[in-house]
């Protein structure tokens, strides 16, 4: 089965780094997104996956076997892209089962492959219908049954989503995913939007320029973010700091922001007189000090009604903090220019060396 192994890959466009020395492992089974800035090389590493793109140094490997040298139609894989490519003067019935009508399968073959994903999209009422005739959502729905119908079962996902609205791009991710789980497929998905990346994947890898920043669960990447990269991109906006160690003992480093501000954070890896960045979550400010190491008082200068959520900005001294509030709907909101007691915990601090 599709175990992926990517190994020492890199590729250079001239003097341009697409990929620095990226490795990573993806098991049989799993939903893997890869999330980074636009031009941080994701389409470069999918395409170097997929064999059409041949890398200047590293191997990829997969179920074991090294694939270097194999064209991308040998390698097993099923890729759906960005941009929709569906044959115009096909109907969808016939762009779904092209795979397998090329390929020479049986008519009972070609027939029970293109109900089964017609079925699995959801696209059998359509069947008879041409591209043009379909919405966006349907067509690329109809992509992906085309990718599918060929039996491969490591599907490659270059931004499948970003072409569509809103509303139909976050139905068809969950959609996606469960189908692609349903039918046990390793997948490997790209995208620029993190939210995306997050919401539907086993794993996450950040890229950055070329290099993977990290790895890890939506969760260990949301709370645990081992890099500022990483957790500037990740979860929306974030509070950030500049300062220096001022005192350290075994149980707080307290740090003093270039705006004066004195934050107490655990000591782990920390040394008097460090120059570091903070990242604070605006979930991890509370509105009261309960069991919070810091606290502090505060002006509510502005609020953004978000809908699940409310932005609020708080003035503490002469730094600005956004804090972020899910309510329950009794719609009780802080009012502008009023003073409030906020705390933060030290554990909910990430502290990073400056760079
Ligand atoms: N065929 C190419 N020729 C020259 N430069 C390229 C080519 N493809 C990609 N690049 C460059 O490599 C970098 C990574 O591109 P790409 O993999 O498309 O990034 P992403 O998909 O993350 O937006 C970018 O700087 C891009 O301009
Ligand atoms: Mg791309």
């Amino acid at each position: 089965m599709p175990e992926l192994e990517v190994r020492n890959i890199s590729k250079y466009f001239d003097s341009i780094r697409a990929l620095e020395n990226v490795s990573f492992k993806v098991k049989d089974g799993e939903y893997v997104t890869i999330v980074g800035p636009s031009g941080c090389g994701k389409s470069t590493l999918l395409r170097v996956i997929a064999g059409i793109i041949k890398p200047d140094r590293g191997e990829i490997y997969i179920g074991g076997e090294q694939v270097n040298n194999k064209p991308p139609q040998e390698r097993g894989i099923g890729l759906v892209f960005q941009n929709i490519l569906l044959f115009p003067h096909m109907n969808a019935w016939e762009n779904i089962t092209y795979g397998p009508v090329v390929k020479g399968w049986s008519d009972r073959e070609i027939e029970r492959i293109g109900r089964e994903m017609m079925d699995l999209m959801k696209l059998t009422f359509r069947s008879d219908a041409y591209p043009s005739e379909l919405s966006m959502g349907m067509q690329q729905k109809t992509a992906l049954a085309r990718a599918l119908a060929s039996g491969s079962s490591l599907l490659l996902l270059d931004e499948p989503l970003s072409a569509l609205d809103t509303r139909v791009r976050v139905k068809l991710r969950y959609e996606l995913r469960e189908m692609i789980k349903e039918l046990g497929l390793t997948a490997i998905h790209v995208t620029h939007d993190q939210e995306e990346a997050m919401s539907i994947a086993d794993r996450m890898i950040i890229l950055r320029e070329g290099e993977v920043v990290e790895i890890g669960t939506p969760a260990q990447i949301y709370f645990k973010p081992r890099t500022l990269f990483t957790a500037e991109f990740i979860g929306g906006e974030c509070n950030i700091f500049e300062g220096e160690v001022i005192k350290i003992n075994n149980y707080f480093a307290e740090i003093e922001t270039e705006d004066g501000f004195p934050l107490k954070v655990k000591p782990h890896g920390l040394h008097k007189g460090m120059k570091i960045v903070v990242a604070v979550k605006p979930e991890h400010i509370t509105l009261n000090c309960g069991g919070a190491e810091n606290t502090f008082k505060g002006e509510v200068r502005e609020i953004d009604f978000l809908g699940s959520i409310i932005r609020y900005e708080i003035l503490v001294d002469k730094s600005k903090l956004f804090i972020g509030k899910t309510h329950r709907g009794n719609m009780k909101i802080l009012r502008l220019g009023k003073t409030i007691n906020i705390g933060l915990k030290a554990q909910n601090i990430h502290v990073y060396r400056k760079q």
